[in-house]
């Protein structure tokens, strides 16, 4: 029998057209927008890969739910539809809704104490790490080593030993540890159960509150379907519960695994932890059921936590990206793998040698796939952290949940492969304004020191 591909599990109802744009236009744009993709305008890309939060789009079934949204000020049916799906796929008692994720971090970086205080991670995401900066800790990442070459199955996992020996240093002064699944800092990998089961143990024994950042729950709980020998054929909603088991609390940012274009999530087990949590969310969002949401993108978040951990969808959700990283190989772009779900990572740095991390590279690349094709990316390097950033330069090729289709993906792959043809031309850029800004990324102008070499 012929092997059969394995297919988008959805059809399409409805359409938003995407406009061509020539090369020449693009230059015009781009030179506009100061050489940075955040400053062009949606309309002006042919396919956005920017990022894979809030970009996914609804199933029938959450636009259907959207309609017996109960926006009621107080106790609105929506939220009990919200508590009960989140209660029922985590088992987390206390539950909140925020209008994101870093909302949700917020809160609880102001409630929980961490003036002079250290908070241990696999990975921080850049939001979390801010927020818990803001409240005078210091994020230490204690991701593995060698999380972005060694191409091994879980390379979002906490490194164990020097967990242990952080742990032991900082003894009294550890606020929480954050398991971030997928691990978006390193390439957007997973994290085994094992790991998890490990740190778990380790911060129950020494009465550490463990939180999951749990954007990604079920592409991660997928991969452990995958991956990890003790939990194949495991049904994925009992993988998902086993995470969430093991942690005292999570952050979630539903614009992931929830497929909607707006919502956060944040719950806790510890009651009087719940109460002053309460205070601060009332204070900053909103009632608690609603919590800066309106009671439709309730009923959505609710019918999307359902919606995303069945099997031909993260099979397929992972069939594409593979299918972008084998493109992009065959291209000649060396590739984080194996691929996370909602994006594939290139190695700019390695792909573009004759360019130093100053030169950014990660940027060159990211323009010339906009200049090549109309493809937007973004820049994980040296623009994004600055010096004190992880040392490789990296571009984030992101998928949007349920979005583009495999002639999409093809068409990437094919601009990809024109980029590459150039490679060695593709000049350095150089930072023109907003250096010291924090978070650059968003705002900083730049140009090339010599021009992008498409005619
Ligand atoms: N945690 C992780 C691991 C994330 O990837 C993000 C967002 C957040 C927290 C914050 O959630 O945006 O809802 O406030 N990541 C997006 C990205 C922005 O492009 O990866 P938010």
């Amino acid at each position: 029998m012929k092997r059969r591909p394995i297919i988008e599990p959805f059809r399409i109802k409805v359409t938003e057209p995407i406009r061509m744009t020539t090369p020449a236009e693009r230059r015009r744009i781009l030179e506009a927008a100061h050489y940075n993709l955040f400053s062009v305008r949606a309309d002006d890309v042919i396919i956005d890969l920017l990022t894979d939060s809030g970009t996914g789009a609804m199933s029938a079934e959450q636009w259907a739910a959207m309609m017996r949204g109960d926006e009621s000020y107080a106790g609105a049916k929506s939220f009990f539809r919200f508590q009960d799906a989140v209660q029922g796929l985590t088992g987390m008692p206390f539950v909140f809704p925020t209008h994101q994720g870093r909302a949700a971090e917020r809160i609880l970086c102001s409630v929980v104490p961490l003036q002079g205080k250290v908070v241990l991670s696999n990975g921080l995401f850049d939001t979390t790490r801010a927020n818990v900066e803001a409240g005078g800790a210091r994020g230490i990442d204690l991701s593995l080593a060698d999380a972005l070459t060694a191409h091994r199955p879980f390379g979002g996992d906490m490194d164990l030993e020097a967990f242990d020996r952080a742990m032991e240093a900082h003894r009294d002064r550890i606020a929480f540890v954050v398991m971030t699944a997928t691990n978006n800092t390193v390439g957007g990998q997973a994290v085994s159960l094992g790991n998890l089961t490990a740190v778990s143990e380790r911060c129950r024994k020494a009465g550490v509150m463990l939180v999951l950042d749990a954007c990604r729950f079920a592409e991660n709980a997928y991969r452990i379907q995958q991956d990890e020998p003790a939990y194949q054929k495991r049904p994925l909603p009992e993988i998902a519960r086993a995470m969430f088991d093991l942690a005292d609390a999570f952050t979630m940012s539903a614009k992931k695994d929830a497929i909607v274009n707006m919502g956060g999530i944040l719950a806790v087990r510890d009651e009087a932890l719940a109460e002053n949590l309460r205070v601060d969310l009332i204070r900053t969002e909103g009632f608690p059921s609603y919590g800066g949401l309106a009671g439709r993108d309730l009923e959505a978040l609710a019918q999307g936590l359902h919606e995303v951990l069945d099997e031909s969808y993260l099979e397929y959700r992972f069939a594409a990206s593979g299918y972008l990283a084998r493109s992009l190989i065959e291209a000649g772009f060396p590739v984080v793998t194996p691929a996370a779900a909602h994006a594939v990572y290139v190695d700019a740095g390695a792909a573009l040698p004759h360019l130093g991390p100053g030169d950014l590279p990660g940027q060159s690349l990211a323009c010339a796939m906009y200049l090549a094709g109309g493809v937007r990316t973004c820049e994980i390097g040296e623009l994004m952290f600055g010096e004190h950033g992880p040392a490789r330069q990296l571009v984030r090729f992101a998928l949007p949940r349920r979005v583009y289709t495999q002639s999409h993906v093809d068409y990437v792959g094919a601009v990809a492969f024109d980029v590459a043809e150039v490679k060695a031309k593709l000049p350095a850029l150089r930072i023109t304004r907003g250096r010291g800004v924090r978070l650059r990324h968003f705002v900083a102008e730049m140009a090339p020191v010599s021009p992008f070499p498409f005619e």
